[in-house]
Formats: structure tokens, sequence, C-alpha cells
């Protein structure tokens, strides 16, 4: 009998290889990044047929600014246009869309769509993605507490904090956590959330990574025995 298969609540994933996927075929490097939206697209597909829950993307980290200007142009002008040109698909999938991370730095223009975005899409319900920009864990959790002083606290509890951070309360911390590309590291993705989170690295380069690819990491997610610092 095949072992039975766990479907996650929450998946968080790194979406790392898009340069090298270009280099590999004398492209530049931005290709990469278009192809890389494709596979996100296919991706938040995947994770809603499964019955995944809740979906959190690492688009742009706070340390991605000192990438190139050209670089970091287009980044936030792609994802500007593939919000303009996605949002009617999302309301029709029912998909809602939110995004962590600083929003102080953002282009005017790639800002607007995601506020609309978030707007237009926040009662839908099938699956909840959260698409991370400008986004660092230290970030995150140094805003929350800088939010939690701004309202008169004087003591934090984990309680407190958790509750200031940029994914809403409501949301279970991420059951998994994919990292493609190859590397074997966090990168500052999620840092409060992960304590307890399986995490699973593949070689497989961002723009190939299919449902496929999803469905051995929640396989491999399913063997695994989850204890949360207890006895089983
Ligand atoms: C990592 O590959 C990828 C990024 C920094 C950008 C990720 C962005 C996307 C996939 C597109 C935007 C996503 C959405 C949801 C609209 P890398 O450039 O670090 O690759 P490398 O390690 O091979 O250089």
């Amino acid at each position: 009998m095949a072992p039975k298969i766990k479907i996650p609540t929450h998946v968080a994933i790194i979406m790392d290889g898009n340069g090298r996927w270009a280099t590999n075929r004398g492209l530049p490097r931005i290709e990469g990044h278009v192809e890389g939206v494709k596979a996100a697209e296919r991706t938040i597909d995947a994770a809603k047929e499964l019955g995944i829950k809740y979906l959190t993307l690492y688009a742009f980290s706070t340390e991605n600014w000192y990438r190139p200007p050209e670089e970091v142009n287009f980044l936030m002008e792609l994802l500007r246009d593939y919000l303009k040109e996605k949002l009617p698909t999302f309301l029709e999938k029912d998909i809602r869309v939110s995004f962590i991370g600083r929003r102080d730095r953002i282009p005017k223009d790639t800002l607007e769509w995601m506020e609309k975005v978030e707007k237009e899409t926040k009662r839908c319900r099938s699956i909840e993605v959260f698409v991370a920009v400008d986004y660092g864990g230290r970030d995150e959790i140094v805003r929350a507490v800088n939010k939690i002083i701004k309202e008169g606290g004087r003591e934090i509890t984990e309680n407190l904090l958790r509750q200031h951070l940029d994914i809403p309360p409501y949301v279970e911390d991420p059951d998994l956590l994919i990292r493609t590309g190859g590397e074997k590291r966090i990168s500052n993705f999620l840092l409060w959330y992960i304590s307890y989170t399986e995490l699973y690295f593949t070689p497989v380069l961002w723009p190939d990574f299919n449902k496929e690819h999803l469905l051995e990491a929640i396989k491999d997610y399913s063997q695994r025995v989850r204890k949360f610092g207890r006895v089983k």
C-alpha cells in the first residue's frame, strides 16, 4: 500500500534559482524571473488543488535591494504587471492574495497594485497566498516590537509579539518550508514562524518547479514524525 499523504495546512517557499536557470540557457537573468512568475502561478494552482490552505512565497527580500538597479526595477515592474494582469483570475479562482514585508520602499505604482489586489481578494477563501516583498524575518520582528512600543506596551510576550507580525494571527505556522535551487539556508525568511517547521531542500531551479515537485516535497513531509519538542 502506498504511504498515506498528509497535506500540510501552510506551505512556505523560497523560490530560488531564477538567475541560474536563465544563465544556463545563455539568457539574461531577468528571463529567469519571467519564468519564475509562471512557476509561482503553477504552484498556487497546484497548492489550491491539493487543499493547502496557506501558501507563503518569498518574492523579494530586504537584502535584494543590493542587486543591480536594473534587476530590482525589473522585479518591481514584473510584480506590478503580474498583479494587474492576474487580478481577475484570482477573483475567478477564489484566491486571496496579501503581502508581508515593509511597504515604505516599494515603488508607488507597484504598491498601489499590491494594495488593490489585497483589498479586492479579501473575501476569497479557496487558498490564501502571502507574498513576501521587501521582507526580512529580522526586520519583521523589529517592526512588530516597535508597533508594541508605539501602543504603549512595556512587556513582550510571545503571544503579543505574534499579534503584531505581518502574517495574521489566525494563520498557523508553516508546516513545511521548501527551498528550491540547491542552497540549504533560510535567508532571513519567516524567522519567527519556523521554529518547528519541517524543511525540504531541492536542487530543482524555481522556473522548473511544478506540481510533481510539490507532491514529492509533500510525500517527504508526510514521512516526518513531528514532535514539537515533546516525546511522541
Ligand atoms: C531567486 O532567484 C528569485 C528571486 C529573488 C525573485 C523571485 C521572484 C519571482 C519568482 C517572481 C515574482 C513572484 C511573484 C509571486 C509574482 P535568484 O535570482 O536568486 O536566482 P539565482 O540564485 O540563480 O541567482
